[in-house]
């Protein structure tokens, strides 16, 4: 006889939203055919549906002032986060909504696409294009309401940033992952600024200089999106024992956020940057014009 898999669940323990699609869940194999979950799905799940909490009310803000809206979901992965939005808030036939994928893996692109088709989600696009590269593509519509990006790895996060600047977006949802530069940037510059500054103790060590380039990182990013005339706020995605980088940036453009407020946050930016020994970082965190 068959043992059973112990990690794997019924569905009676699930935190459903209500009116979830179990099909689609089961299409995106976060529960499988007889709808059991194993722990990373259940975590996953978690994630996505707290997220679904702020994104929810920002498309339908922009759908109510614009008679339509456009998510971007940059690093899209198997684009969990983009269908679930979809099939919660966009399906009915009569509203605007596009979600667009970014993702670097070509396959998961195909995938992606082949399940929107599936699933009848007219609204959906998948692009094949790192996100450095969607920042020229013409391929991705001009006008941007919501730029997300979940665990997307790396320098990609700024980099969507960036795209959400230029496009003046209306809101950011970020989730970010480890950001190798500015550690690299702490390290190098480590033993220069030694002699003249105590500061350097907090990234002395390697394992702190890590630790601790993630989290000015994180800074940086805020003042930078501060800078632009947003209003942010961090908090977090899941409890602690779900992932080590669960962070939660939401940047809201606000009128009250712009003039004097985003001008002292450019003043911030920069002093930090100085003091960190980091001047060469300014272009990568630099504010809209
Ligand atoms: C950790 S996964 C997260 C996927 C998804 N956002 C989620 O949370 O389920 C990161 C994804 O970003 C993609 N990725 C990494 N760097 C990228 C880049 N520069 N441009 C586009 N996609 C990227 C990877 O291929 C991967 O699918």
């Amino acid at each position: 006889m068959k043992k059973p898999d112990k990690k794997q669940t019924a569905l009676p323990d699930l935190e459903l939203r209500e009116g979830q699609s179990l099909e689609l869940l089961k299409a995106l194999h976060i529960l499988t055919r007889e709808g059991k979950i194993n722990q990373d799905s259940r975590r996953k799940l978690k994630q996505v549906n707290h997220l679904l909490q702020f994104i929810g009310p920002l498309l339908q803000s922009a759908l109510a002032q614009n008679g339509g809206v456009c998510l971007v979901d940059h690093g899209a992965g198997k684009s969990y986060l983009g269908f679930m939005l979809y099939d919660a808030f966009l399906k009915k036939p009569d509203l605007q909504g596009q979600v667009v994928g970014i993702e670097s893996r070509a396959e998961l692109v195909e995938r992606s696409h082949a399940l929107a088709q599936q699933l009848g989600f007219k609204g959906m696009a998948f692009h094949h294009l790192t996100v450095a590269q969607a920042l020229e593509s013409e391929e991705i519509p001009a006008a941007v309401d919501i730029v997300t990006a979940l665990h997307a790895c790396n320098t990609a996060t700024d980099d969507a940033i960036e795209f959400g600047l230029r496009r003046q977006c209306a809101a950011f949802v970020l989730v970010p992952c480890c950001q190798a530069e500015v550690a690299a940037q702490l390290r190098a510059g480590k033993n220069n600024m030694r002699a003249t500054s105590s500061l350097t103790e907090l990234w002395r060590h390697p394992l702190h200089t890590r630790e601790f380039g993630s989290q000015v990182t994180n800074v940086l990013r805020c003042l930078r999106l501060e800078a632009s005339g947003y209003e942010v706020t961090v908090t977090e995605l899941v409890g602690w024992e779900h992932s080590m980088k669960n962070e939660l940036i939401i940047a809201k453009k606000t009128p009250s956020a712009a003039g004097k407020k985003a001008t002292q946050a450019a003043q911030k930016l920069n002093e930090l940057l100085q003091s960190l020994g980091l001047e060469a970082m300014a272009p990568r965190f630099a504010p809209a014009n």
